[in-house]
């Protein structure tokens, strides 16, 4: 990556890399914007971007992926305008960071990132934490600030209303635990995974176009539904309020759809709570079938799945070693996550991959889904994998 960095640019004298994972996100599904509960684990899969001052006042950002430039005026980047590219994450973050007092100096980047695109795996939180921690180049920034601030980009320079999630956990990713995150008081916990079960994410290949809108139209729908239960519980200030049993008592009361969104949020958060219960309890049976039922509310009462993303997750439980299995993420395509034994894994990949082809033919790629830590300073530049 410096030798790129150096073909491109001249030079690599004092070079720097940060790197920022993507995730899988394990349970808690759409609850984030409603202040819920979340259990992401952050991949191996990163984004790592090599940065040193440049000379002339502009700031450049090469993408190795796609053998691409872009250039500004680095004190001018504060009024840049989206342009719907890849570029949005680190200019949102610079106008960010900018907004927060921090001076954006000029300065050449070298971004390559091994979180394969539009897979539901957060490339994009990827690309804004590793962005930030570029542009800082070493100023300290708390991490809470840092999560927050690269949420803040996406929702106010790239427009997507999204939560914390994906930021978050890119941050405080764990080697070795999934984390629970309380999305309304910004804490979390640690969870240790039981033995004796893996966790793998296969990729559908595909993104319907519907997925930035539908989003947007969920954020509105569960805004509906908080207005609508606050006319009988007037304290309620976000679904995360709602237990299940009160959801119950004023479910009749809320328009069909608007009535099922709810259904799925507030189900999904008590999911959460039990998973992470199930998990330290070592009870496999119970965290297998809570994946399946989260899918179900996620394909039937929100509505965010799609063909490909239910045929992954019916033909995974019908294989031998499975427990359960759930799409990821936003939904309308990227991936599921599967919890397999892992002497399942093999049979699995083929499988899965064989059955998916049959169907679509498109391949799967099925990626290890090894919690690992969040976001920082790579020393040993030895460990950078190849751009994908
Ligand atoms: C996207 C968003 C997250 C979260 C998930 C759904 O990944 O960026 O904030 O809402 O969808 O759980």
């Amino acid at each position: 990556m410096i030798d790129r960095f150096r073909e491109v640019y001249g030079s690599a004298e004092g070079v720097r890399v940060f790197r920022a994972p993507g995730r899988v996100n394990l349970i808690g599904e759409h609850t984030d914007y409603n202040l819920g509960f979340v259990m992401p684990v952050a991949l191996d899969l990163a984004c790592y971007i090599a940065v040193a001052p440049s000379a002339d006042g502009k700031l450049r950002m090469y993408s190795e992926h796609r053998d691409e430039m872009r250039e500004w005026d680095a004190a001018r980047i504060g009024a840049e305008l989206p342009a719907h590219q890849w570029t949005d994450y680190p200019v949102g973050v610079a106008q960010e960071l900018i907004r927060e007092g921090f001076f954006v100096e000029p300065a050449n980047l070298s971004i390559r990132s091994t979180v394969p695109e539009g897979s539901g795996l957060s490339s994009s939180a990827a690309l804004e934490v590793s962005g930030a921690l570029a542009f800082l180049n070493g100023r300290e920034l708390e991490p809470l600030k840092l999560a927050r601030l690269c949420q803040r980009a996406e929702r106010n320079f790239v427009g997507m209303p999204c939560g914390i999630m994906d930021q978050y956990i890119s941050v405080f990713g764990r080697e070795n635990s999934a984390v629970e995150i309380d999305c309304r008081s910004l804490e979390h916990r640690d969870v240790q995974l039981p033995a004796g079960i893996t966790f793998l994410a296969a990729n559908t290949m595909v993104k319907h176009a519907l997925a930035g809108s539908a989003y947007k139209e969920r954020v509105a729908e569960c805004a509906a539904a908080v207005e609508g239960i606050r006319q009988q519980i007037p304290e309620v200030a976000s679904l995360r309020d709602v237990s299940v049993a009160q959801f119950e008592s004023v479910a009749n009361r809320l328009p069909e759809v608007v009535r099922r969104r709810a259904r799925h949020v507030v189900t999904e958060d008590d999911r959460v709570e039990r998973f992470v219960d199930a998990s330290e309890r070592g009870d496999l049976a119970l965290m297998g079938k809570l994946l399946v039922e989260s899918h179900r509310s996620l394909q039937y009462d929100y509505e965010v799945s799609c063909e490909e993303l239910d045929f992954l997750v019916d033909t995974a439980l019908g294989i031998e070693g499975v427990l359960g299995a759930r799409m990821t993420g936003g939904g309308f395509g990227g991936c599921t996550v599967t919890m397999l034994r892992p002497d399942a894994v093999s049979g699995f990949s083929q499988e899965i991959t064989g059955a998916y082809e049959r169907k679509y033919g498109l391949k799967p790629t099925v990626y290890s889904c090894k919690p690992s830590s969040g976001a920082g300073e790579v020393k040993n530049f030895e460990k950078i994998p190849p751009q994908a």
